[in-house]
């Protein structure tokens, strides 16, 4: 058993509660290899912005549960090597599917962890949420619970609304869990894809898709059950224009992606939606580079060479993220 304490990471209890106050939203960007590690330390402690390193299974088939965990230690030296004093950065398991995972992952060193049992029926989920929290809570681990199922784009609409996390559980999931945060359901969903062309209209100018607006009035009234309690949102990449563009102007193909509007993400992290996840979004800088210097530079064969370039496009990526849509930039000196 490792503490994250002894390696230097931290949980999200006063991070959350300083951000909810604060009226900003704390980054949790995905990370599956050192490019991308690297891009949000930097950004994290060029902007004294408090940080959430996620992993999620995906990642951990890709790159080794272990091995990431110990790039995080490593991430933790490395911001005080860029000079960050007092870096705040939580290791967080995204999407934990099982007790034992969770379980794993606190004695391995995580500080956070999402125990995701939002397609279980409700009293499995509060039965599965309650476990992991007894278990977290004994090592100060926080968790995150899900409750309402983020809409999936081949969904119709009609059942992407019944989705919705309903206020009116929120209250007793919160009481018979004992979850340290909530992520909810309100329009957003995972991917590059997350709404149909027939849910959006057409910019007349542009003829880029316009997707419709979250459901605020249903996080207002989850604010209103649990005043000042932490929620987080999944699926909250805006897949910028830009990147699909390059991307599809050098052989990729990604015909109608759409995200969330930052201009929403603002509101949202100005409300008690306190973590927003990110990682479409990197994945996308992170094409759109190395499709574009693959193209000028076909002769290049070293990954450095295109690695290199899209390691920098990710780091603007996240220091736009921290400082002009989640608000936290400075919040970590
Ligand atoms: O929750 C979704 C995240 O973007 C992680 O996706 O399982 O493909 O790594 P992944
Ligand atoms: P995006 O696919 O919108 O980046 O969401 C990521 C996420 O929610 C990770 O848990
Ligand atoms: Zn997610």
């Amino acid at each position: 058993m490792v503490s994250y304490k002894e390696i230097g990471l931290v949980n999200t209890r006063a991070m959350f509660a300083k951000a909810v106050k604060g009226g900003y939203a704390i980054p949790a960007f995905n990370f599956n290899n050192m490019e991308q590690l690297q891009a949000i330390i930097q950004a994290a402690a060029e902007t004294k912005s408090p940080v959430i390193l996620q992993i999620s299974k995906g990642a951990r088939n890709y790159a080794n549960q272990t091995l990431l965990r110990y790039m995080a230690e490593g991430a933790v030296a490395y911001a005080k090597e860029l000079g960050w004093k007092r870096p705040q950065i939580v290791l967080h398991l995204d999407h934990g599917d099982s007790y034992e995972l969770c379980k794993n992952c606190i004695q391995m060193g995580f500080s956070s962890v999402m125990i995701d049992g939002s397609a279980l029926p409700y009293d499995e989920n509060v039965a599965l949420t309650k476990k992991v929290v007894r278990y977290a809570h004994r090592y100060d681990v926080t968790v995150e619970a899900e409750l309402g199922v983020l809409a999936g784009v081949e969904d119709e609409v009609s059942a992407e609304e019944s989705h919705y996390t309903k206020p009116e559980e929120v209250i007793d999931f919160v009481t018979k869990t004992g979850c340290d945060s909530l992520a909810i359901s309100i329009g957003t969903s995972h991917g590059a894809y997350k709404f149909k062309p027939e849910q959006c209209t057409r910019d007349p100018k542009t003829g880029k898709l316009v997707p419709p607006p979250l459901a605020f009035d249903v996080l207002k009234a989850i604010e209103k059950k649990l005043p000042g309690f932490p929620i987080v949102l999944h699926g909250s990449s805006s897949v910028p224009q830009e990147y699909v563009d390059i991307i599809n102007s050098n052989g990729g193909k990604l015909p109608d992606a759409v995200g969330i509007p930052e201009e929403q993400l603002r509101k949202a992290s100005r409300s008690a939606v306190c973590k927003i996840n990110i990682d479409s979004d990197s994945r996308l800088a992170l094409t759109a580079a190395v499709r574009k210097t693959l193209a000028e530079k076909p002769a290049e064969f070293d990954p450095r060479k295109y690695l290199g370039p899209a390691r920098d496009e990710m780091k603007k990526l996240y220091i736009h993220k921290i400082v002009k849509v989640l608000g936290s930039a400075g919040k970590a000196k």
